[in-house]
């Protein structure tokens, strides 16, 4: 305990002083960047033919855009949409450019980026840093300049580089190089770097510090798949103590670590685990990106995507990614400081036997005062649950279920009503 305690006022220490670190000087994801990115779902779907709604193609961006906009997902901050790989020619064209492929995306990307913006919603591309992409598209090695000046000239607003068919050892050059040559450009284009994934995949000591410095964010595990065992496996990843002493301390205003897209509205998770995903992808101040069919959503997924208390722990100005700080057994605590001083709480249950089970928070675990009242807020149920001393139990569903809590000191509580009731 005595351990948990120190680890919860060191990472608190270390939020104070996020704002010092050094950052890609861009001034860009300020909070985490939050959109829709085709790979989870529409993965290198060519077959326009027989599938044309779901075919990588201008018309599958075009769409996901309009539904952003249309439906409302723009209010709550999503406001990107993100092509990923298979997007380019198989050839670069007489200059070495890039090339959209002609017949998937006829008017090309600086006209699809003209129709995004017109709706209000911001263009993301992929490319990757070695001779080719992971699906065998044209990669920008010895193109860097080129394909920089190439994205800016479109309208580009966010670049995913990834890592395949590289040398990876030379990463640690290439990749502070291609964000040289992206501010160079003069547009300010949201870099978000596979780097760190590569050399962890090849044992290699990695440097968040440095990365941190040239990237706005990074992808830190493998890839997402469409079922919970991927999402917790991804979760237990970032929830493992040494990692965070790794990567968890370099997130805050401008850089953040990428779990992955958000899999809600697609196959295989259940309402409790969907709720879940949300709950740790905003507690862990991940970039939220749904990777799903927005024409084809439901309500039950758009409600958890779309809850602004949830959004707003992972917006939170700190900027501070949440950690785990208790487990046992099939029960788990996990916790993220706010910027006004209140902590939200994830209470987990991973037990499969079929029933509900009490999980407790000891305030002190997440490093508020043992003793003195705190409020406690139900993030889902958006309901007031009362004022505590010491600790909050209540049940939490089977099967990978969460309660998301906001715990705040009633002292501070009493303030802020005093200095409302002022104004
Ligand atoms: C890698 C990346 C994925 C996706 C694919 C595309 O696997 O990690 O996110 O971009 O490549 O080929």
């Amino acid at each position: 305990m005595q351990g948990t305690i120190r680890f919860c006022f060191l990472v608190m220490l270390a939020a104070t002083f996020t704002g010092l670190a050094v950052s890609l000087n861009n001034g860009l994801a300020r909070t985490p960047p939050m959109g829709w990115l085709a790979w989870e779902r529409f993965r290198c779907d060519l077959n326009c033919k027989d599938d044309p709604d779901d075919c990588i193609s201008e018309k599958l961006f075009l769409d996901m855009g309009k539904r952003l906009s249309e439906d409302g997902w723009t209010k709550f901050g999503y406001d990107r949409v993100n092509i990923d790989d298979c997007w380019p020619a198989k050839e670069r064209d007489a200059e070495g450019r890039l090339v959209a492929d002609p017949e998937r995306f006829p008017h090309g990307i600086k006209w699809l980026a003209e129709q995004l913006h017109g709706m209000g919603v911001k263009l993301g591309i992929y490319e990757d840093y070695g001779t080719k992409t992971c699906a065998g598209y044209p990669g920008t090695m010895d193109h860097i300049t080129t394909d920089a000046d190439t994205f800016a000239s479109w309208g580009v607003d966010m670049l995913k580089m990834d890592g395949c068919n590289s040398n990876i050892s030379t990463m640690d050059t290439g990749y502070p190089a291609i964000g040289d040559a992206l501010n160079k450009t003069g547009r300010p284009i949201l870099y978000s770097c596979s780097w760190p994934d590569y050399e962890r995949a090849r044992h290699m000591d990695v440097n968040y510090t440095f990365i941190a410095e040239h990237c706005n964010m990074w992808r830190n595990y493998h890839d997402i798949g469409d079922s919970w065992q991927s999402v917790y496996t991804i979760i237990d990843f970032y929830g493992n103590a040494s990692n965070y002493e790794l990567f968890g301390k370099v997130a805050g205003p401008g850089n953040w670590n990428d779990p992955d897209m958000l899999i809600i509205g697609d196959f295989s998770l259940s309402f409790e685990q969907s709720k879940a995903q949300f709950a740790f992808w905003c507690l862990m101040a991940s970039p939220l990106f749904m990777s799903n069919d927005l024409r084809a959503i439901s309500d039950e997924a758009k409600t958890i995507l779309q809850n602004t208390e949830i959004l707003a722990v992972n917006q939170d100005p700190l900027g501070v990614q949440g950690y785990r700080v208790h487990q046992y057994n099939n029960h788990e605590v996990w916790c993220k400081p706010l910027h006004d001083k209140s902590v939200a709480v994830i209470l987990w249950n991973r037990s499969t036997g079929g029933m509900h089970s009490k999980i407790t928070v000891q305030f002190k675990q997440v490093g508020l005062p043992a003793s003195g009242n705190v409020t406690v807020r139900d993030l889902y149920e958006h309901q007031d649950m009362g004022s505590f001393s010491g600790s909050y139990s209540t049940y939490v569903n089977p099967a990978g279920g969460v309660v998301m809590l906001k715990l705040t000191p009633v002292a501070l509580a009493d303030r802020r009503a005093a200095e409302a009731y002022v104004l």
